[in-house]
C-alpha cells in the first residue's frame, strides 16, 4: 500500500530547500519544440526472438508532459519495448519514431544523438560499485571530458533532485536499495533528456521509498514536462501515478497532491499486453472498470499465464 497522501506530500516538502522548475533546464526550451509530435511512437510493431513472437502490432504514441504505464505478464515484452526504443533492438516489421524522426533503420552513429535525449533507469540500478554516487552520476560527464566545474554543477543539482545530498561521497554497497534506484534515476537524468524510459523503478522497496521515487516521476512529468515510459507490475505505484500531480506552490516549494474525486490533471495512460498485442489502451480509471477477466486478475494480483486459462501461481 501507498502512503497516505499526507504522508507523501511531507516526504516531499519537508525537504530543506526543494528544488524549483527551473532547476533541471531541459536541453531545448519547451516553446522551441513541437509539441503535437509524439515523443516516442510506435507503428504497429512486429518483434520475434527466433521463432517467438514478442510483439504481435504494437502501435502507441507518448507526448511530452506523459506518463506511459506498460503492463504485461512476466516475458510480455516489456523490456523489449525499451530496447527498441533505445535502438538495441530492431523491429522486424513496422516503425519506431523517436521525437518524429523515423529511427528503424539507424546505425549505430545515427543513434548516438537520438540516445542522448533518452535516459534509461535499469530495473537493477546498473550502478558501478567502485565509484561513489558523485562518480557513478557524473560518469558519463567524465567520459565526454566534460570540463569538471560544468559536471559538478550538473551532478549536484541532480544529487539534491533525488535527495541524497548526504550521500554523494558514499560507495552503492552503502546505500539502501531505494537509494541506489534514486542514485540510477539521477545518473538517467544527466544531459537533461526529454524522454526517460523506467524498468521497473519501485520493485521490491518498501511503501514509503515507492512512493518518493513515483514522486520524482511524478515531477519530471507535470514540471519538466518529461515524456516517460513507466515499466511497472505494481498497482499502488499505477494507481499513484495516475491520481497524484506536482505543483510549485508561492513560495517555490514543490508538493505532489492527489487529485479530487472528480477530476483529472494527471497525465499518465495505461497500455496492457498480452500475448504480444495491446489488449487494453487508456486511463486508469477505464482500466480498473474492465470487464476483461484477465485485467481482472492482473488488478487484483492473480497474474494469468499468457494463453492459458490458469493463474501462474
Ligand atoms: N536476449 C533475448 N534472447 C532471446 N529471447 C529473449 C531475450 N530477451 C527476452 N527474450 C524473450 O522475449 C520475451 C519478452 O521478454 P521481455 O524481457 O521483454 O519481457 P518483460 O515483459 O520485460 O518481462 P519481465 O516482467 O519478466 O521483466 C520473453 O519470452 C523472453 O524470454
Ligand atoms: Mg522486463
Amino acid at each position: 500500500m501507498i502512503a497516505e497522501t499526507e504522508v507523501q506530500e511531507t516526504m516531499i516538502s519537508s525537504h530543506p530547500d526543494p528544488p524549483e522548475k527551473t532547476d533541471i533546464p531541459r536541453s531545448a526550451p519547451v516553446e522551441s519544440q513541437n509539441l503535437s509530435v509524439p515523443a516516442v511512437e510506435f507503428r504497429e510493431v512486429h518483434f520475434f526472438f527466433d521463432d517467438e513472437k514478442v510483439l504481435d502490432g504494437v502501435s502507441f504514441a507518448v507526448m511530452r508532459g506523459e506518463i506511459k504505464i506498460i503492463l504485461s505478464g512476466s516475458g510480455g515484452g516489456k523490456s523489449t519495448i525499451l530496447k527498441l526504443i533505445l535502438g538495441l533492438f530492431k523491429p522486424d516489421e513496422g516503425r519506431v519514431l523517436i521525437e518524429g524522426e523515423d529511427i528503424t533503420n539507424y546505425d549505430e552513429s545515427q543513434l548516438k544523438p537520438v540516445r542522448d535525449k533518452i535516459g534509461m533507469v535499469f530495473q537493477e540500478g546498473g550502478l558501478f560499485d567502485s565509484l561513489s554516487v558523485y562518480d557513478n552520476v557524473a560518469y558519463r560527464l567524465h567520459d565526454e571530458d566534460v570540463p569538471e566545474n560544468e559536471v559538478e554543477m550538473e551532478v549536484r543539482l541532480l544529487i539534491r533532485f533525488v535527495n541524497l545530498e548526504n550521500e554523494m561521497d558514499k560507495l552503492p554497497n552503502e546505500l539502501s536499495g531505494g537509494m541506489q534506484k534514486r542514485v540510477g534515476i539521477a545518473r538517467a537524468l544527466v544531459g537533461n533528456p526529454r524522454i526517460i524510459l523506467f524498468d521497473e523503478p519501485t520493485a521490491a522497496l518498501d511503501p514509503p521509498t515507492a512512493a518518493t521515487i513515483s514522486a520524482l516521476i511524478i515531477r519530471l512529468r507535470d514540471l519538466e514536462n518529461v515524456a516517460s515510459i513507466l515499466v511497472t507490475h505494481e498497482m499502488d505505484t499505477v494507481k499513484y501515478i495516475t491520481s497524484a500531480y506536482a505543483a510549485v506552490s508561492e513560495k517555490g516549494e514543490v508538493a505532489v497532491k492527489e487529485e479530487g474525486e472528480n477530476f483529472c490533471l494527471s497525465n499518465t495512460k495505461i497500455l496492457m499486453l498480452r500475448e504480444g498485442r495491446v489488449i487494453f489502451s487508456g486511463t486508469n480509471e477505464e482500466f480498473v472498470q474492465s470487464e476483461d477477466p484477465y485485467i481482472q486478475n492482473f488488478i487484483s494480483g492473480t497474474e494469468m499465464e499468457p494463453g492459458h486459462n490458469t493463474p501462474l501461481n
